[in-house]
């Protein structure tokens, strides 16, 4: 099942809780929340405490991608404030730490990803198989919205879908960067199974009908 999550980054934030509402009722599954920390990425956007008043506005999945130097830090506290699933990015940290920032959300009892760049290969995400429940493929240079969808980076989803078929455990193949109505069906072929669309949903006219046709169901 293919599921869409609105990049709230998009949104109008003077009016956030209707917004949420809005892309719920117009049938988004899950919310996608970009944490940026101005080192990471060149741009600095939410953290804990707007996360913690979205989770007592709505009951959506919350989908946090951070995009945070050595994301173990605060982790937990993400979790605590609300998150039902935190991203953290391959190049963030070490392999140790990323793999101690997985394990302290599993131990706040969610569910955790991986995220790779544009220019980091899919062999990165191998030493990190046993303990993901999803790994999030970057379609443009993480840190801003509005950008263009990088094509390219469908081999790097077409072999991670390879891989987690013959493992055969359950993990999540998200995209997230330029989805709309053009550009998702290439995501799917390829064989991701979560999209990420921030300007594609929330700068819509008719939201519903957005969300359709990157679903793929109109
Ligand atoms: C970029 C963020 C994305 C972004 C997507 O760094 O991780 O989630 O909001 O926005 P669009 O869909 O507009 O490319
Ligand atoms: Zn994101």
């Amino acid at each position: 099942m293919i599921l869409i999550a609105p990049s709230l980054l998009a949104a109008d934030f003077t009016i956030l809780a209707s917004e949420i509402k809005d892309v719920h009722l117009a049938g988004a599954d899950w919310l996608h929340y970009d944490v940026m920390d101005g080192h990471f990425v060149p741009n600095i956007s939410m953290g804990i405490p707007v996360l913690e008043s979205i989770r007592h506005a709505t009951d959506m999945f919350l989908d946090v991608h951070l995009m945070i130097t050595q994301p173990v830090r605060y982790c937990r506290q993400f979790c605590k404030a609300g998150a039902d699933l935190v991203n953290v990015h391959i190049e963030s940290d070490t392999e140790d730490q990323i793999k101690a920032a997985l394990q302290a959300v599993k131990d706040e009892g969610k569910l955790c990803g991986v995220t790779v760049k544009p220019a980091t290969g899919w062999e990165a995400v191998i030493p990190f198989l046993e303990l993901t429940d999803l790994i999030l493929v970057m379609t443009v240079e993480p840190g801003f919205g509005g950008q263009h969808f990088m094509a390219e980076q469908m081999d790097k989803v077409r072999t991670l879908r390879k891989l987690i078929d013959k493992r055969g455990r359950d993990i999540r193949l998200e995209v997230d960067g330029g989805v709309d109505g053009r550009t998702a069906p290439v995501c799917i072929e390829a064989g991701a199974d979560v999209l990420v669309a921030g300007s594609a949903i929330f700068h819509a006219q008719d939201r519903a009908a957005a969300i359709q046709l990157i679903k793929g169901i109109s």
